[in-house]
C-alpha cells in the first residue's frame, strides 16, 4: 500500500482505518501505527527505558567510542533547571518579553500564524539558550524559523532553499558550540538555561553531542509551542462564549498567586488550554523506530522497525472520548461524563520516560497568552466565520490573518 501525498488525507485514511482496527496496524509496507492508548504508553516505557545517547557519525568513522551517557541524564539535568526557573519572577519576565514582542507588531495587519509562532519562540529562547548576542540570537532564530516552514508549509522546498536551510543550519550549529566553548573557559558568563548543565558534562558529552542535546530543545522549542499557541488563537476567535467566560476570570485574578501557580489561579482558562491541546496536539505523528521486539497480538514489531504514534489520534478516538470532534473545555471538570477515560487517553506532551520535559512551563506560555488576549489586547480576525484549520506536521490555522490592539 501506498502512503497518500497529501498530509491531511494521510491523516483521515489511518484515523478511519485506525477506528476500524482498533488502533494497531499497518500504516504502509514499512510503519507500524501504533494509536491505541495503552500499547503507546507500553512502547514507549519499553524502547527507550535505559537509551543511551549514541555516538556520532563522526566517532563511528574514527572508531572511537564516547563515554555512556544515558538519556535520563540529560533529561534530569533539564528537569532541575526547569523547575529553578518556575518562580514567579521568571514566568514574569517570560510574559514581559511576550508582551513587548505582541507591541512591536501593534494595530499591524499580520499573520497570526507567524506572530504567534514568533512570540513562542523568541519568549522561549532564553529559557533554552539565554545571554546571546542579538546577531546570535538571530541566527538561531533564523534556523528554527526556516526548519518550521518546511514542516507547516503545502509546498515542498525548492534546491536553493534547500542550501539555505543547510546554511542556516550550520551556522546556528556554530553558535551553540561557540556558546558553550566560551561558558567553559570563562569567556562567558553561565546562564540559569537549558544548556548550562551540558558545559560542566562537556569532558564526558564531547562537544558533537553536546551540540546534539542543546539542538534538541532548540527544535522542541521552535516548533510545537508556536502551532499549539496559533490554535489557542483560533478557539478563542471561534468561541466568544469561551472568552468571555476567559475574560471573567483573568480580569479578576490576583495577579501574583496567576504568576506563581496559574493552573490553580486560573481553572477555567487551564481547561481552555487543556482542549486546545487535546484537540489540535502538535505535532500530529510521531516517527519512531523500536530497539526491541514487541508483540501487540495482531502485529510484531522487529528491533530496527518504524511505528508511528499520534496524540492527535488518541484524542480523537471515539472508543475513549465522547463526541470527541467537539470543543468543550469543561470535558476536564472532575467526573464530567465525556472527559478522558483515564490518564492514557490525554497525551498532548508524549510519554514516559520521553514525554516533554517543558509541559509545565509550555502551559504557563500558553496561560499568559490568554491572559494578554483578555486583559492587555484586542484580537480583531479577517473573515472568522470562515476559518480553517490545515493539518499538517501539525494543526496549522489556514489564511490566519488579523491586527492586535491595546484595549
Ligand atoms: C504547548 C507546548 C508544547 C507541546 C505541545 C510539546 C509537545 C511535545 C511532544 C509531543 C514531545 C514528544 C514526546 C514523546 O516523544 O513522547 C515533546 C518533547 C520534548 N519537548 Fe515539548 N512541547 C511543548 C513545549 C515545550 C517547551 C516549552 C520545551 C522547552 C522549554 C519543550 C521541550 C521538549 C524536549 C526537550 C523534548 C524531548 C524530550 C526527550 O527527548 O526526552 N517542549 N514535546
Amino acid at each position: 500500500m501506498t502512503t497518500p501525498q497529501h498530509p491531511e488525507d494521510f491523516l483521515h485514511s489511518i484515523r478511519t482505518r485506525s477506528a476500524a482496527e482498533d488502533g494497531i496496524f499497518w500504516v504502509d509496507d514499512t510503519r507500524l501505527g501504533v494509536f491505541e492508548p495503552e500499547a503507546a504508553r507500553r512502547v514507549s516505557a519499553e524502547n527507550w527505558h535505559r537509551f543511551v545517547l549514541h555516538d556520532r557519525l563522526i566517532d563511528m568513522l574514527r572508531r572511537r567510542r564516547s563515554p555512556e551517557v544515558r538519556w535520563s541524564e540529560i533529561r534530569s539535568a533539564w528537569l532541575t533547571q526547569l523547575h529553578t526557573l518556575s518562580t514567579p519572577e521568571h514566568h514574569g519576565s517570560l510574559v514581559d518579553r511576550m508582551q513587548r514582542i505582541i507591541d512591536e507588531r501593534l494595530g499591524e495587519g499580520v499573520d497570526l500564524v507567524m506572530l504567534t509562532q514568533d512570540v513562542a519562540l523568541r519568549s522561549m529562547l532564553p529559557v533554552a539558550l539565554s545571554g546571546l548576542t542579538s546577531s546570535e540570537a538571530e541566527v538561531v532564530r533564523r534556523d528554527l524559523e526556516l526548519k518550521l516552514l518546511r514542516l507547516v508549509s503545502p509546498e515542498p522546498a525548492g534546491v536553493w532553499h534547500h542550501l539555505k536551510f543547510i546554511a542556516v543550519q550550520l551556522r546556528s550549529g556554530l553558535v551553540v558550540r561557540r556558546v558553550l566553548r566560551q561558558r567553559a573557559d570563562g569567556r562567558r558568563g553561565r546562564e540559569l538555561d537549558l544548556a548550562d548543565p551540558f558545559v560542566d558534562l562537556l569532558p564526558r558529552l564531547g562537544m558533537d553531542r553536546a551540540l546534539d542535546v542543546v539542538t534538541t530543545v532548540l527544535t522542541a522549542i521552535g516548533g510545537p509551542p508556536g502551532t499549539a499557541a496559533a490554535s489557542l488563537l483560533y478557539e478563542f476567535v471561534r468561541h466568544p462564549e469561551w472568552q468571555e467566560r476567559l475574560t471573567e476570570e483573568l480580569s479578576a485574578v490576583d495577579p501574583v498567586a496567576f504568576r506563581t501557580a496559574p493552573t490553580h489561579a486560573a481553572p477555567v482558562t487551564h481547561r481552555f488550554v487543556k482542549e486546545v491541546l487535546r484537540l489540535w496536539s502538535p505535532p500530529l505523528l510521531l516517527v519512531r523506530r523500536t530497539k526491541f521486539p514487541f508483540d501487540f497480538g495482531k502485529a510484531r514489531l522487529e528491533p530496527g522497525d518504524w511505528y508511528l504514534l499520534s496524540p492527535h489520534l488518541i484524542h480523537r478516538d471515539e472508543r475513549v472520548w465522547k463526541q470527541p470532534d467537539v470543543f468543550d473545555p469543561d470535558r476536564f471538570l472532575p467526573g464530567a461524563p465525556h472527559g478522558p477515560a483515564d490518564r492514557s487517553c490525554y497525551v498532548p506532551f508524549g510519554w514516559a520516560p520521553k514525554k516533554c520535559v517543558g509541559a509545565n512551563i509550555g502551559t504557563v506560555q500558553l496561560m499568559a497568552l490568554c491572559h494578554l488576549l483578555c486583559t492587555r489586547y484586542r484580537l480583531t480576525v479577517d473573515r472568522p466565520e470562515s476559518l480553517t484549520m490545515a493539518l499538517r506536521f501539525a494543526p496549522v490555522p489556514e489564511d490566519f490573518r488579523g491586527r492586535l490592539a491595546l484595549r
